[in-house]
């Protein structure tokens, strides 16, 4: 069996921690390579229910361990916590199943503050983050003032970079922002603390890959976020501050490009988005209601609303186009169930023209008019079915149309929240 990359091929939130922890189950490793704590994945296991923020989706398989690469920035408090919660519940989170990258860059506390002062001051053209400083602790990666996580290991080296990263901040935070500033104490009296917790996680993960691959086994990159979030192709600035698509894979972890033999991109049968920024698809109507509140559709960090639409094939066609996507799997099916008409956007009016891909300008989606066509609904509650053939015919229609449009094959098909509740074709 091939290595895996796991991508959402929208604006986050497709369904990728369950689908991940279900092909979790075959592999030696499970790899993030991007973003931070502002991912939820969520897991549901019988009546137990996980939420991942940093930690791999493949932490609830004994027999797979779980890495952290370079791409990724780690809160270390938010790491510490996270491992807390899961031994509280029984799942052994250590270093021998648990390993961090040296080079990953550490979010400290004037990051998180930065974020969210930024956020406020910007007033009606926040991005809508989840104030986590993950925007702020890759602009320092970019800014070549960063602090990794190897500076843990040299307490000399830390104090000179928080002490110099502070005085950039505190002018700005105290300046600008009309904020307290952050002192040196408070930043390096919390490391000290947790210094010794994660010391024995680091490793060289692309190294422990390697070693894996050697012996045989397999390895998953889960993506966070999705590729509409991702730095480059997303709706900037509307996006996250990494890099979503299955090409990160490789930079993100230290593995060369020719060890990503495929990619499945995570599709949800309509779609979702948090935070601000245009979604051609959005509805304000009774149905965007009806998705939200059948399809639970509330964010895992923050607790908001996610705004609902229907499924957008020119977002989908562009994900395929930039990941390379080989197969997808479509998830949520079951919440349609109950509509009596399904939509699909097949392209976009824009300007005078029919376009089939994402404007790129940055008004673009927001000016762009979704094309539908119109497919019958079911009234069926999918959730117990688990072959493609007892699916009741309008669904099945819907999933082949969306291969045909999409020019991917969909081998697999979620029909509720659970590991068992997902139909393999
Ligand atoms: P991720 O960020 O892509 O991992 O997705 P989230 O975990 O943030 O959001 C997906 C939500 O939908 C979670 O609450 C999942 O338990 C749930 N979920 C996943 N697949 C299905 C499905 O097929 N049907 C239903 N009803 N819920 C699902
Ligand atoms: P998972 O992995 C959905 C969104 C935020 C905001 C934008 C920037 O669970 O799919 P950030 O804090 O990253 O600077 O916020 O990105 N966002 C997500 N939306 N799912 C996520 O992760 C997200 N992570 C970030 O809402 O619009
Ligand atoms: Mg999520």
């Amino acid at each position: 069996m091939p290595n895996i990359v796991v991508i959402g091929t929208q604006w986050g939130d497709e369904g990728k921690g369950k689908i991940v922890d279900m092909l979790a189950s075959g592999m030696a490793a499970v790899v993030r390579f991007q973003g931070g704590h502002n991912a939820g994945h969520t897991v549901a296991v019988g009546k137990d229910e996980y939420k991942l923020r940093l930690i791999p989706s493949g932490i609830l398989h004994t027999g797979t361990i779980c890495l952290l690469g370079n791409g990724v920035v780690l809160d270390p408090e938010a790491f510490c916590g996270e491992i807390d919660g899961l031994n509280e519940r029984g799942v052994e989170v250590n270093p021998e199943r648990l390993r961090v990258s040296r080079k990953c860059h550490l979010i400290l506390p004037y990051h998180r503050i930065l974020d969210q002062a930024r956020e406020s001051y910007k007033g009606e053209s926040k991005i809508g983050t989840t104030g986590r400083g993950i925007g702020p602790c890759y602009e320092d990666k970019a800014g070549r003032c960063g602090v990794r996580a190897c500076d843990l290991e040299d307490p000399d080296l830390l104090r000179k970079k928080v002490g110099l990263a502070l005085a950039e901040k505190n002018a700005l935070l105290t300046g600008l922002y009309g904020q307290k500033a952050v002192t040196e104490g408070d930043v390096l009296d919390k490391l000290e603390a947790l210094a010794p917790r994660v010391i024995p996680y680091l490793a060289d993960v692309s190294a422990e890959i390697a070693r894996v691959e050697a012996g045989g086994g397999e390895i998953m990159f889960e993506g966070a976020q999705g590729v509409h979030l991702d730095i480059d192709h997303g709706t900037y600035p509307f996006v996250t501050s990494s890099g979503t698509v299955a090409g990160n894979a490789s930079a993100g972890s230290g593995v060369g490009p020719d060890h990503l033999h495929r990619v499945i991109g995570i599709v949800k049968a309509y779609i979702t988005r948090v935070g601000s920024g245009a979604m051609a698809t959005e509805l304000a109507d009774e149905v965007g209601e009806y998705l939200q509140k059948k399809g639970a559709e509330v964010g895992t960090v923050t607790g908001r609303k996610r705004r609902c639409g229907w499924q957008d094939l020119v977002i989908l066609r562009e994900s395929i186009r930039l990941c390379g996507v080989s197969d997808l799997a479509l998830t949520k099916l079951d919440v349609l169930s109950g509509l009596k008409e399904v939509k699909i956007c097949v392209a976009y009016a824009y300007k005078g023209k029919t376009i089939q891909y994402p404007p790129q300008a940055e008004k673009g989606l927001a000016e762009a008019v979704p094309l539908y066509e119109n497919l019958p609904g079911w009234e069926e509650e999918l959730g117990s079915i688990r072959r493609f053939e007892d699916l009741p015919p309008a669904a099945r229609n819907y999933v082949r149309r969306l291969e045909e449009l999409s020019g991917r094959p969909i081998s697999m098909v979620s029909v509720g929240p659970d590991r068992e509740q997902t139909i393999r074709r």
